[in-house]
């Protein structure tokens, strides 16, 4: 019953209110509620048309990428846990009442979901795993695993590049990252995966129920995996995090289910996007083919061009003025990033995928400011790696179908891409 109370606070009510204004024709409204939307950024297109900055119904919302990015920088903005969200105070006692007391990375204390100096704490516990220095390290075992995977598709006629590649690959490496053996990827994967719909806003009853019963299976795991690593020890991060009490139980395992989440729903997406844009841009795709060193400034473009995480929030923690728009303290923003990348006053012919375009890299798919994505190294890493030595192993990579969308509004990919790898380059010229 707790659990129904708090998806028809936190969702069912919302949806109810965007689904109405979506038929009347709000913009924001149509992106949050059409899940499967080829083109989302044709709504961030009208709204940006409409300014920018809009006050639409609960929220405002921008689509423009300066004014994205100096809210994000803003030390007057704070993150948009569920408390801080400006509802009746009969609806913020029922938020509050039916705390599932889960770890959850869209809840306090999942470091996404706290202000500084919290945040600065649980940050800077972990932040020397993900330097760029510290993820070179891991550039060797990306290959030897990308390779392992690429070995394993090549006899297939229907190989699912989503399931076969694009998802392991990621969830190997931040498995190893946490010290999770390997045997018990598949487990956590399924939890990831179950628990992704979290991000969107007014999701259905049944996603809410499941997710939520997927946070408390990993939650059980996280605490078991924490109580193996205190008697045995390795040299991973969770281990050292494990043993020297920095922080308290309910905040180590919110710092796992976060890592764990954040470091392969959304690597999944750069992947599974790029291969699909690249198939889309078969010149593209033989520019990369003949001068290989451009995969990293393809990966920007391939972040910005269809961005795997396409909003976030913020909650204003004084009145003040934006944009010429005056925002009232306990005002939430949304922020589309994915929009924020197709803004015209920043990229030029922002529709176009150009693999050489100068400054893909000022995209917001990594947001910006305190909350900028801790794993952004990882992931470039893994993009760069993954998608140079798929292109490079199977010349002859074809798609044998439509590339299946995930029924997602804000991790954007894809959930199946069939696909006939064809021989591998080496057997070619053997
Ligand atoms: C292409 C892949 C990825 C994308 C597009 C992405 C995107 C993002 C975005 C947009 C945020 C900030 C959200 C906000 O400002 O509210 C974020 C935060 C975060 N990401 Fe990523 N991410 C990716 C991969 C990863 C990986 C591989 C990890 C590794 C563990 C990771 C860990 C995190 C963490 C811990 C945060 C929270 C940071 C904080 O609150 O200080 N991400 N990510």
């Amino acid at each position: 019953m707790k659990t129904w109370v708090r998806w028809a606070t936190l969702h069912g009510m919302p949806r109810m209110y965007f689904n109405k204004r979506a038929r009347d024709g709000d913009p924001l409204s149509e992106i949050l509620t059409n899940s499967l939307a080829e083109n989302p950024y044709l709504f961030g297109n009208r709204i940006r048309e409409q300014g920018r900055l809009v006050r639409t119904g609960l929220t405002w919302v921008t689509a423009d990428h300066e004014v994205c990015r100096t809210i994000l920088r803003d030390k007057n903005f704070g993150a948009s846990a569920p408390e801080a969200l400006k509802l009746p105070r009969s609806m913020r006692r029922l938020v509050r009442a039916t705390d599932l007391k889960l770890a959850n990375p869209v809840e306090p204390p999942s470091m996404l979901m706290v202000d500084p100096p919290q945040h600065t704490r649980y940050r800077k516990l972990v932040a020397q795993e993900f330097t760029p220095r510290a993820v070179g390290r891991l550039h060797d075992r990306i290959v030897e695993v990308t390779d392992e995977l690429l070995a394993g598709l090549a006899s297939r006629r229907d190989a699912d590049l989503i399931a076969d590649f694009a998802t392991l690959l990621p969830v190997a490496i931040i498995c190893g990252i946490l010290g999770v053996p390997r045997e018990e990827q598949d487990y956590m994967l399924e939890l990831g995966h179950a628990g992704a719909p979290l991000l969107d806003i007014g999701i259905s009853w049944r996603a809410f129920r499941d997710a939520i019963a997927a946070l408390r299976a990993s939650e059980e795991f996280i605490e078991e995996h924490i109580a193996r690593l205190r008697v045995d020890p390795g040299d991973d991060i969770l281990s050292q995090l494990a043993v020297n009490g920095s922080l308290t139980m309910p905040e180590l395992k919110a710092t796992v289910t976060l890592l764990a989440g954040a470091g392969f729903e959304t690597t999944v997406n750069l992947l599974g996007n790029g291969m699909v844009v690249l198939h889309d841009h078969p010149d593209q795709l033989a520019l990369l083919r003949a001068e290989p060193d451009r995969w990293p400034d393809a990966i920007e473009e391939i972040l910005r061009f269809d961005s795997p995480v396409q909003m976030t929030s913020r909650t204003a923690l004084c009145d003040m003025e934006i944009a010429d728009r005056k925002i009232a303290r306990g005002d939430s923003v949304t922020l589309l990033l994915g929009a924020a990348n197709r803004d015209p006053a920043v990229f030029a012919d922002p529709g176009a995928f150009d693999v050489t375009r100068a400054n893909a890299r000022e995209h917001l798919s990594f947001s910006s400011g305190v909350h900028a994505c801790l794993g952004a190294s990882l992931a470039r890493m893994e993009g760069a790696v993954a998608l140079s030595a798929l292109y490079d192993r199977f010349p002859e990579l074809r798609l044998t179908g439509a590339p299946e969308r995930r029924d997602l509004v804000n991790l954007r990919g894809y959930q199946r891409i069939p696909a006939a790898p064809g021989l591998p380059a080496a057997s070619r010229t053997a």
